[in-house]
């Protein structure tokens, strides 16, 4: 089974010309990280062979290739989530065009609620690994034996050392934390909470985990960051909601740009 991400990569070269080192998937409100990139060519999702646009407002679903920080990336600003068509491998297409673009990384951002009162709403959380709930897994129906893949290192440790590194020389250290991938899109209940505490989660969120088993199949090596929005339901006493999420991203991503701009530069030269 495979996606298009060979006659993506090939729309995406005829534009610009190059080969890449990062590619990064923006979150809920984080789309404002595309606008740093520099020598940059924006391609529409639309533009691109089975690239799935978004039914989330916030998200603008397009590819942009350039540098930032001088390192060639590719931001996919924008991404589908399983709970919009029930299918874990809508984000397959976008990954493997990443990865046939030259990225050997791949930095994903999420908006995630928090359930740990010192991670508070506004900061970020890098991810040390995942707890998949949601039973779902892109490579269902994978035939080859690669698909028993090894997670064990999902997200990286030279990458996850290289972002508290530069968190800590901006004098603001990054918490670090377990991500439990719910499917929503209803968010979760005050008993859901609990429970992804007491197994283990630090925040929970909508997305991310399919395309680091994506990315991770196609040998990726990935880091991931969230960006907290909120605490979980029930820690909290107003009511959750999209606009919350989109509006506390946008506080949050002068620090985000921040951190990922100094990551960018520290693992691509
Ligand atoms: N739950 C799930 N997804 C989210 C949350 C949350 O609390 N906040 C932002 N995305």
């Amino acid at each position: 089974m495979s996606g298009f991400g060979r006659e993506c990569a090939e729309i995406v070269r005829a534009a610009r010309e190059g080969s890449y080192k990062i590619g990064m998937i923006l979150g809920s409100g984080l789309g404002a990280l595309a606008e740093e990139v520099e020598d940059a060519v924006r391609i529409p999702y639309s533009h691109l062979t089975e690239f799935p646009v978004s039914t989330v407002t916030s998200h603008s679903s397009e590819l942009v290739a350039g540098t930032l920080s001088g390192v060639p990336v590719v931001i996919l600003s924008g991404r589908a989530h399983y709970y919009e068509g029930g299918d874990p491998t809508v984000m397959r297409t976008p990954v493997e065009t990443l990865k046939e673009l030259g990225c050997e990384i791949l930095l994903a951002t999420n908006a995630a609620g928090s359930l740990r009162q010192e991670v508070a709403p506004g900061s970020p959380m890098l991810i040390s690994d995942h707890i998949n709930w949601s039973g779902m897994n892109p490579l269902i129906g994978e035939e080859d034996e690669k698909r028993f893949l090894d997670m064990s290192t999902a997200y990286d440790a030279d990458l996850r050392a290289a972002m508290k590194k530069v968190a800590e020389e901006t004098g603001d250290p990054v918490a670090e934390g377990v991500y439990m991938w719910f499917s929503g899109p209803s968010f979760e209940t005050p008993a859901e909470i609990r429970m992804a505490k007491t197994l283990g989660a630090d925040a929970v969120g909508m997305s991310t985990v399919p395309e680091v088993i994506m990315a991770r199949f196609l040998g990726m090596r990935v880091a991931a960051m969230s960006i907290i929005t909120n605490y979980g339901a029930g820690m909290q006493t107003h009511a959750l909601s999209h606009d919350e999420t989109k509006s506390v991203a946008l506080q949050g991503m002068e620090r985000m740009k921040q951190l990922v701009r100094a990551f960018v530069k520290e693992i691509g030269q």
